[in-house]
């Protein structure tokens, strides 16, 4: 990875659980380190969990959507993942900006936008390598 905008530890707790219920379920996290100075929106992240890293998607925001006046979240959905992290500690590598976080009309015009940012994020991280287990890709030939 060549640069990242900045770095996050944190412990995965959990949230209101909507995520699940709209097919993006994202691990809520607890911030342990330094907060990031970063506006509020999506970016692509790389988790680093146990050792392994994982590509994700992450919004750090307020959920305007919502208009349930929480304080700044910041959760993350792992990209082709299911495994259980809850109350796991996760590192996560703020890697590049996707859009700034937004208040939807309605819950289906969100999902279809998050849609559309797991894709750009997807073909992004398809020319990284971010992970020194992932042999399979063709990278840095
Ligand atoms: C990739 C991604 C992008 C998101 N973008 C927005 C957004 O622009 N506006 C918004 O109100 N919420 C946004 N959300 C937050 C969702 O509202 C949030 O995941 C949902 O409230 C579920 O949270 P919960 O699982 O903690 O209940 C986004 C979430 C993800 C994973």
């Amino acid at each position: 990875m060549s640069s990242i905008l900045s770095s996050i530890h944190g412990r995965v707790i959990l949230g209101k659980q909507i995520g699940r219920t709209i097919g993006f379920p994202t691990a809520n996290l607890h911030i342990l380190s330094e907060l990031p100075r970063l506006d509020y929106g999506v970016y692509g992240v790389i988790v680093d969990w146990k050792g392994s890293k994982f590509p994700g998607i992450m919004n750090i925001g307020i959920r305007p959507t919502f208009n349930d006046h929480s304080e700044v979240s910041y959760e993350v959905h792992l990209l082709d993942f299911n495994k259980n992290i809850y109350h796991e500690k996760i590192n996560v590598d703020i890697c590049f900006p996707v859009r700034k976080e937004r208040l939807f009309k309605d819950v289906s015009e969100l999902v279809k936008q998050i849609r559309r940012d797991v894709a750009y994020v997807k073909g992004k991280f398809l020319f990284m390598d971010y992970s020194n287990q992932n042999k399979n890709h063709f990278v840095n030939v």
